[in-house]
């Protein structure tokens, strides 16, 4: 079956589906995204991607391109389209297309707004997090403001390719002082040496995954200690359990960084448990 995008309006073949090239998405990657994932064609946590997409807009200073209700219809009308079950819906808002000047176009240039879904096999993710999965480490040398969810990923894409080269799923990136930051798509978790749970607090050096805060809340209903803190490598080499979160990753165990085994080498079951908890606090729209 042939795919269907959603560009500026209209519902398009994706082999038709184009922006100008001056969108600013294009020429300045002047813009912002959401990935939600899909489950039997619901959207999960749809309410937390809209919130932190408000925030990425007015942070950018980018006017919505629709309001929330319009919005909420074009992904799920996107999502039918598609035939999607389980997978993904793509939302990427730019400032629009205009005469290339760095400085924001003249009032009136629209914001841009496209939409596309994919399916994904979940037997992949499942797979993943039976065998758990490798992690490199790499120097965090984005800007200054990761919590927007902005176009801009070249150091992002570099690390994920730098970490399929090396052969492992995802490169954790790590500040000046050695803490880690997060991944290149994905938030870092440990259950450290001494038991506790523990991700980096959500301040502007990191996404703000929803995800993130999805199990964090399923880590409550189940009682764990938990630690919104900063954690070194050297205290995730020898943490107990290592693990990483994303819309489409949920919580895959990581069992080795830097191809130190992590723990007894073998996902661990504080993760195993938080990812089969996951669906059941996860809000389906
Ligand atoms: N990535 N950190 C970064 C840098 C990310 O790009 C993502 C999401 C996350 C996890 O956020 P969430 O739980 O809301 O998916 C953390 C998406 C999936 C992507 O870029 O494809």
């Amino acid at each position: 079956m042939s795919r269907v995008a959603y560009v500026n309006g209209r519902y398009l073949p994706l082999a038709q589906a184009s922006v100008s090239i001056l969108d600013r998405a294009f020429v300045f990657g002047d813009g912002v995204y959401e990935v939600c994932l899909v489950r039997g064609g619901a959207l999960i946590d749809e309410l937390r991607h809209f919130a932190r997409l408000k925030t990425s807009l007015a942070a950018l200073r980018i006017a919505a391109p629709v309001g929330e209700a319009a919005l909420k219809r074009i992904l799920r009308e996107v999502v039918a389209r598609n035939r999607v079950s389980d997978g993904l819906v793509y939302l990427q808002i730019s400032r629009g297309a205009a005469r290339r000047d760095h400085g924001f176009p003249p009032p009136g240039v629209a914001p841009g707004l496209v939409v596309t879904a994919k399916s994904l096999d979940p037997r992949l993710g499942e797979a993943n997090a039976e065998r758990g999965v490798a992690v490199i480490t790499l120097p965090d040398e984005r800007w200054a403001h990761p919590h927007i969810k902005s176009l801009q990923l070249l150091p992002n894409v570099l690390a994920k390719q730098a970490a399929r080269e090396a052969g492992a799923f995802e490169a954790w990136f790590f500040d000046s002082d050695g803490f880690v930051t997060e991944g290149s798509s994905t938030n870092a978790w440990i259950v450290a040496a001494d038991g506790v749970l523990a991700t980096r607090q959500a301040d502007q050096s990191i996404l703000r995954g929803v995800t993130r805060a999805t199990l964090i809340d399923v880590a409550a209903v189940e009682g764990l200690r938990f630690e919104e803190r900063p954690f070194t490598l050297e205290e995730a080499y020898a943490a107990r359990e290592a693990f990483l979160s994303s819309a489409t990753t949920i919580a895959t165990p990581v069992v080795a960084i830097d191809g130190r085994p992590i723990g007894d080498g073998r996902p661990g079951p504080t993760t195993l448990a938080l990812r089969r908890k996951f669906a059941a606090v996860a809000a389906r729209s």
